[in-house]
């Protein structure tokens, strides 16, 4: 099994999403993927996916059974805080230990692969931060095959998103590449405005830090109550994670 995760140093810039699309991609490739939502405190992927809330259930009184999100006979296999909590707005008041106890259990006790076949990959989505909650988590994992970065193309992002490149390479983790996450919006009479920043300085920051671009993502109205409506434009970055280009 391969695991690849999902980082940005800046906060709502496209992480769960990117690992929705990133997993769904693939899992339409048909490959086995499961998602394990590290962000303790801000869990979303079950909310971003639709998913309602219901009781944890244990696999020979130790693993936890993944839960299973489901559309059109595509499966993925899902295990994340929100649904240990009473709603999607409960506040989970947690430290650093115990936060990096549950990363680990949502990592080394869900019996992943048991609902939907012997996983192919797993996809992290992390917090947002490039700082001692993302280092524990990295350390947290056994093996990482690569990152997913995400930003999107606001100067103050970048300027995250830049510590974000510099502690991958510090921690000698492979770059996937950047998610460029609302790129652009494409207006119904065809004009594309770059609302957050132009296409040039994501272009120059890339070559700077030496990444490659994997996806740009334009800003669709209601991704986020239908995160799926952006599938199409991570095409490539699913590409670049399954090897085929
Ligand atoms: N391309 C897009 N177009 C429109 N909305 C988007 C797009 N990508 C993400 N969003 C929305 O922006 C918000 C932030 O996205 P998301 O939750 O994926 O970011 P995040 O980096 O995981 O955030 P956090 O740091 O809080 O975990 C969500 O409401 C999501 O639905
Ligand atoms: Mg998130």
């Amino acid at each position: 099994m391969k695991t690849y995760l999902i980082m940005s140093g800046k906060g709502g810039s496209g992480k769960s999403t990117s690992a929705i699309n990133i997993a769904y991609g693939l899992a339409l490739k048909g490959k086995k993927v499961g998602i394990s939502d590290s962000d303790i405190t801000g869990s979303n992927i079950a909310f971003l996916l639709g998913m309602k809330r219901t009781d944890i259930e244990l696999l020979d009184y130790s693993y936890i059974k993944p839960f299973v999100w489901e559309k059109h006979g595509v499966k993925l296999e899902i295990m994340g805080m929100s649904f240990m909590t009473s709603s999607h707005t409960q506040p989970m008041l947690m430290k650093g230990d115990k936060k990096r106890i549950f990363v680990r259990e949502f990592i080394d006790k869900v019996s992943w692969g048991s609902q939907i076949g012997s996983l192919d990959y797993m996809i992290v989505d992390l917090p947002p931060g490039s700082g001692s909650e993302a280092v524990s988590i990295i350390e947290t994992l056994k093996k990482i095959d690569g990152v997913v970065i995400t930003t999107t193309p606001s100067r103050v992002c970048l300027i995250d998103v830049a510590k974000t490149i510099k502690l991958c390479k510090k921690l000698e983790l492979k770059i996937v590449g950047l998610v460029v996450s609302m790129s652009h919006f494409r207006c119904d009479c065809g004009k594309k405005s770059y609302i957050f920043g132009d296409n040039g300085g994501i272009s120059k920051f890339a070559d700077r830090y030496n990444v490659n671009i994997i996806s740009q993502i334009p800003i669709v109205p209601l991704a986020n109550t239908e995160p799926l409506f952006l599938s199409d434009f991570y095409t490539d970055a699913v590409k670049k994670i399954s090897g085929r280009w």
